[in-house]
């Protein structure tokens, strides 16, 4: 079993802190590889999405992996079309299908959309308290959605899955979801690949021995973030989770927080429908 480290969320459920996301992996031996390769590693969570196309893939992954189900923390998303409480019902039932599972342990509104989060959020609840899914979350809220959501249900939600790295540390976003106890978690921690040059991480990396990725995903750990890296090599895939034997000090994460520049590499999530 892995050292990797775990969080408690809201309603006590525990997730690991550090996980493989499976966007851009296409379905079928591709994704099933990669996910095998991460549970023999030590991986024990898996984010996909309906859009990402590969639910089945990561099913069969699963059940190939020998893994006993219940070790593993599956998390995946509800799509922008299928929002609404009706659809929300429907289009869960289809991924529970694809990812031959009969529960998922986080389920997330993937992007809040224009003005139906509130329905899909109350069949994500009925869903959470009918026993389908352990937790439930959002993904690519701002705060004015939070506010506008948590005024208006009964289950908060207990991650808010975000863009977040070091050119987009999310300062601002980060102190509200803990002021509401609710876990920050990081999509393309790494900015899609694009930190790797960043001069400033190089310089770290030297620093401590370890590799940008690693120096970033560390940042993220001792923030308390948790952060789903994407990668399909074994190599790299191996090193993100070797995050264990060192340590970044106030100073040198202060120096990674002074990247931000307040770029993201995906969409606006107040123009993204
Ligand atoms: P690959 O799948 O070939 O490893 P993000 O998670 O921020 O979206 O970043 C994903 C991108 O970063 C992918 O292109 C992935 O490529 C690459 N990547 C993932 N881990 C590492 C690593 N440790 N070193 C270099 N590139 C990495």
């Amino acid at each position: 079993m892995s050292d990797i480290l775990q969080v408690k969320l809201n309603n006590g459920v525990v997730m690991p802190q550090l996980g493989l996301g499976v966007l851009k992996m296409s379905d079928g031996d591709d994704v099933r590889k990669a996910v095998i390769c991460a549970l023999r590693e030590g991986y024990r969570s898996i984010d996909t999405a309906k859009a990402y196309g590969n639910e089945t893939g990561v099913g069969q992954a699963i059940k190939d992996s020998g893994i006993p189900r219940k070790e593993i923390f599956l998390t995946t998303k509800l799509w922008n079309r299928d929002q609404g409480y009706e659809s929300t019902l429907q289009a869960f039932q289809q991924s529970l299908e694809r990812l031959d599972s009969e529960y998922v342990d986080l389920y997330l509104i993937h992007w809040p959309g224009k003005d139906n989060y509130k329905n899909s959020w109350r069949a994500m609840e009925k869903l959470y308290n009918d026993g389908l899914i352990r937790a439930i979350g959002v993904s690519n809220f701002q705060a004015h959605h939070l506010d506008d959501l948590l005024g208006s249900s009964t289950v908060v939600p207990v991650v808010n899955q975000i863009e977040l790295h070091p050119y987009l540390t999310q300062e601002e976003l980060r102190s509200y979801c803990s002021s509401h106890d609710i876990r920050v978690e990081a999509w393309s921690p790494l900015g899609q690949g694009a930190l790797l040059q960043d001069q400033t991480l190089q310089g770290l990396a030297k620093k401590h021995q370890r590799s940008v990725a690693q120096i970033i995903l560390r940042w993220d750990i001792q923030n308390g973030v948790i952060a789903i890296p994407k990668s399909a090599n074994p190599e790299r895939i191996r090193e993100n989770m070797s995050l264990c034997d060192f340590s970044i000090d106030a100073e040198d994460m202060k120096s990674i927080d002074n990247l931000d520049r307040n770029q993201r590499t995906g969409p606006d999530p107040d123009v993204f429908f």
